[in-house]
């Protein structure tokens, strides 16, 4: 069965593409490779043990360039990953991100129906909610985003639900991701963003190997456990079987699912749970508030486990352990 992941390349995209190899679908990557690198294919080969990907260097907005994919292949489902996603710069360049992020959206979904292709996963994401109360539940109301990355993310589920309610049979999973973090443990497929990191596990890393000098804790009074934020750290293997769960399951309609662990856990915590799993000590500094970040957000996980049958299996030592392990390896 011939899966199309758009974006494929990617951190988390690689990763769904070797558990879906490792399933025997067979894998067609759509990739412009804006913040991703070919190499990777090579690695999703070598870590699934299969050869079973093709690759199309597109953009996913032109839709000429996915017409001559669902005319050559028989693509069974769609999984839209592809997409901008620091909030930094969605905050200085909305349109950039307001055109790629819904325009691809809507062209993909076009092309699903004009070829008849009924089963579409999207990646979204918890930022969905907003400042909502913990732990964030599929059903509650999702308060307005705090930047343009995030409408974006609640626009493309609303695109995508609209679609499914107007083409009976057309199937949508909304995966509401939390903090993916960690990597293969072989270290081969990590988190490499080109250019300075966002995020903190990368940052944390970094400060790790010396090449930050401190990680700057972007403060200590929130309404928290230790006053700083708390988040549903996940380990990218586990988001990455969620998505080949949610394949297997695939109904018409519209599905939404949070991919987190369930657990919170504090910017402090997660420092601690990083020395302990490396023994390597992580110079920090506490410094103000960042922009935009609300204290707490973590899943309520009891959907995905009762309708999927699937949840989290790694834990913080782990998810340290293997981003780590990768930083390691990582040569630039
Ligand atoms: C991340 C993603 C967002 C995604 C969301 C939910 C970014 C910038 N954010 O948001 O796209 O929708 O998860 O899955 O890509 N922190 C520090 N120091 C740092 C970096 C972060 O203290 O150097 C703190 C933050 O204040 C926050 C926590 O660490 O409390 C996590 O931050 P981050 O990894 O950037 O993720 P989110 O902001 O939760």
């Amino acid at each position: 069965m011939q899966i199309l992941v758009t974006g494929g390349a990617g951190y988390i995209r690689a990763r769904v593409c070797v558990e879906l190899l490792k399933k025997s679908y067979t894998v067609i990557i759509a990739d412009n490779l804006s913040n991703s690198r070919i190499e990777t294919v090579e690695k999703i080969k070598q870590l699934a043990g299969k050869d079973d990907v093709i690759f199309y260097k597109i953009d996913v907005t032109d839709a000429s360039a996915l017409k001559s994919i669902f005319l050559s292949h028989k693509v069974a489902a769609v999984i839209h990953l592809a997409g901008f996603k620091a909030i930094g710069e969605s905050l200085e360049k909305p349109l950039k991100y307001y055109y790629n992020n819904t325009v691809s959206t809507m062209t993909l979904a076009e092309a699903c129906i004009k070829y008849d292709v009924k089963k579409f996963v999207f990646s979204s994401s918890a930022t969905v909610y907003g400042e909502n109360k913990v732990p964030f539940v599929e059903t509650m109301e999702l308060r307005p985003a705090a930047n343009p990355y995030g409408a974006t993310k609640a626009m493309s589920e609303r695109i995508l639900s609209d679609v499914a309610r107007a083409n009976p049979g057309f199937s949508v999973s909304l995966l509401r991701y939390f903090n993916p973090v960690g990597a293969h443990e072989s270290g081969l497929i990590g988190e490499a963003p080109k250019g300075v990191p966002n995020n903190l596990m990368p940052c944390l890393t970094r400060v790790a190997r010396g090449k930050m000098e401190k990680l700057r804790v972007f403060g200590n009074d929130y309404p928290t456990v230790d006053g700083t934020g708390v988040r549903d750290y996940i380990h990218v293997v586990d988001l990455a079987e969620g998505h080949v769960a949610v394949l297997e399951k695939l109904a018409p309609g519209v599905h939404i699912y949070n991919l987190g662990t369930g657990k919170g856990t504090s910017v402090l915590e997660l420092i601690r749970a990083f020395e302990e799993a490396n023994k390597i000590k992580v110079p920090y500094e506490i410094v103000g508030r960042r922009p935009g970040d609300i204290a707490e957000c973590y899943a309520d996980v009891n959907k995905a486990r009762r309708e999927l049958g699937w949840k989290a299996k790694r834990g913080l030592l782990e998810m340290c352990r293997d981003a780590w392990n990768f930083e390691k390896n990582y040569r630039e």
